[in-house]
Formats: C-alpha cells, sequence, structure tokens
C-alpha cells in the first residue's frame, strides 16, 4: 500500500513538471548572464551580488511599434533577451500594433500559452485546434477584451477597422518562441522540395514555387 502512495506521488510530481511551460525557479531570481559559455535549459546566472534594479526592468513598451511591413503589423517583444532578470520566470509579453487591416499571421508558440490583452481597436483573433477537428475558434474583440490561445496551437490576430490597433500579449515562458506557419512551411533554408509541398497541400508545384518565392 504504501509502495504504491510512493508510486502514486512521483507519478503526480513527474505530472506537474510534465504540465509547467518553463520549469520553476529553485532560488529568488537567476538574472541571465551575458556571454557565458555555459549551457543550460535557460541561461546561465548572474552573480546574485552583482544584480542591479535595471537587470528586471525594460523601457518603452508604450512606444509604437513600426507597422510598415508586408503584413501591416510588429511585434515588440519582452522575453528573456530583452529582460535578462525573466530568466527561469516561466512569463514574458509583447506589444502588438496594427495598422489599419494589419495581420500577425498564423503562427504558434511552442513553448508557451498566451493571453491577448486589446488596448485599442477591433482585433478578429482565432486558433485552430489539433487533428482531427481542426476546428476554427474565432472572434472579433475590442478595447478591454482579453483573450487565451491556448499553448501550441496555430493562432492570428487581425485589425478588423481603419483605425490603428494595439494589444499587449502575456506568454507563460521566458522565451515563447516563434514559428511563423509561411516562413516555416514555404521560406526554410534550404527550401522544403516542391513536389514534397506539391503533394502535402494537394496543388501544382508551380502553386508551390510561386509561394516559395514570397518568403
Ligand atoms: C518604418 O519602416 C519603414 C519600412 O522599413 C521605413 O521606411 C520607415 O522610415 C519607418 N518609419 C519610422 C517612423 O521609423
Amino acid at each position: 500500500m504504501r509502495f504504491y502512495m510512493v508510486l502514486l506521488g512521483l507519478m503526480l510530481m513527474s505530472c506537474s513538471l510534465a504540465l509547467a511551460s518553463d520549469p520553476s525557479p529553485l532560488q529568488d531570481f537567476c538574472v541571465a548572464a551575458p556571454n557565458t559559455p555555459v549551457m543550460v535549459n535557460g541561461l546561465a546566472c548572474k552573480d546574485a551580488k552583482l544584480v542591479q534594479a535595471d537587470d528586471f526592468l525594460f523601457r518603452g513598451i508604450h512606444l509604437m511599434g513600426n507597422t510598415s511591413t508586408d503584413v501591416g503589423s510588429k511585434v515588440t517583444p519582452v522575453s528573456v533577451a530583452e529582460l535578462p532578470g525573466l530568466n527561469t520566470l516561466g512569463i514574458s509579453l509583447a506589444r502588438v500594433d496594427f495598422a489599419p487591416w494589419g495581420l500577425n499571421p498564423p503562427h504558434t508558440h511552442p513553448r508557451a500559452t498566451e493571453i491577448l490583452t486589446v488596448l485599442e481597436g477591433n482585433i478578429q483573433v482565432g486558433f485552430v485546434t489539433s487533428n482531427p477537428e481542426n476546428r476554427l475558434i474565432t472572434k472579433v474583440i475590442g478595447k478591454g477584451d482579453v483573450f487565451v490561445f491556448p499553448i501550441g496551437l496555430i493562432h492570428f490576430q487581425r485589425n478588423v477597422g481603419n483605425g490603428y490597433a494595439v494589444a499587449l500579449a502575456s506568454l507563460s515562458s521566458q522565451n515563447p518562441g516563434v514559428i511563423t506557419i509561411g516562413n516555416a512551411v514555404f521560406g526554410s533554408n534550404p527550401d522544403v522540395d516542391g513536389d514534397l509541398l506539391a503533394k502535402a497541400f494537394h496543388v501544382d508545384k508551380n502553386v508551390i514555387y510561386e509561394i516559395q518565392s514570397k518568403f
């Protein structure tokens, strides 16, 4: 009986670890040390005695991103690369600016769930569930609305108005990662074979070459 209780306890422990996006910290903080050759899961810690308030500070999230991009949106990340104090804390954020009808194209964060808060404008948000249903969950949301994109699922945001829109995304990883579907599938280095993609997408190879030429 006791053996089974121990076994159950161990299983529950490993379960909670497996469900967490980023591992939990084992100290108050572990400010990312710049230029260390040490390879760990995350970034090595700066000497705690040398840590300053500025290590936990990022300035400028009020500044509008330049939305003159091919898709009309601009993401300003505040992850561990921009804010070293986030190292090991399992959290980060990003500002997303949208030109009128600007799009944050379909993408996924391999390591994070995302909570999006709309600060200005009307934004169509959506994500698609995994196989086999591939159900599209979508909605137009506005100022003050909060929407969640579950970890790993492909999602998008589009400004559905003639004005400017801005949102703040909170993410459950210090380093959520971004895989933009178009870039990964049609813009890889080197290209994925055209015949392969033609078969995968049920189209002529020339259609694939045309799309590849745009990424
Ligand atoms: C925004 O980006 C565009 C395209 O890269 C550039 O031409 C323009 O000068 C930028 N605007 C500002 C205000 O930086």
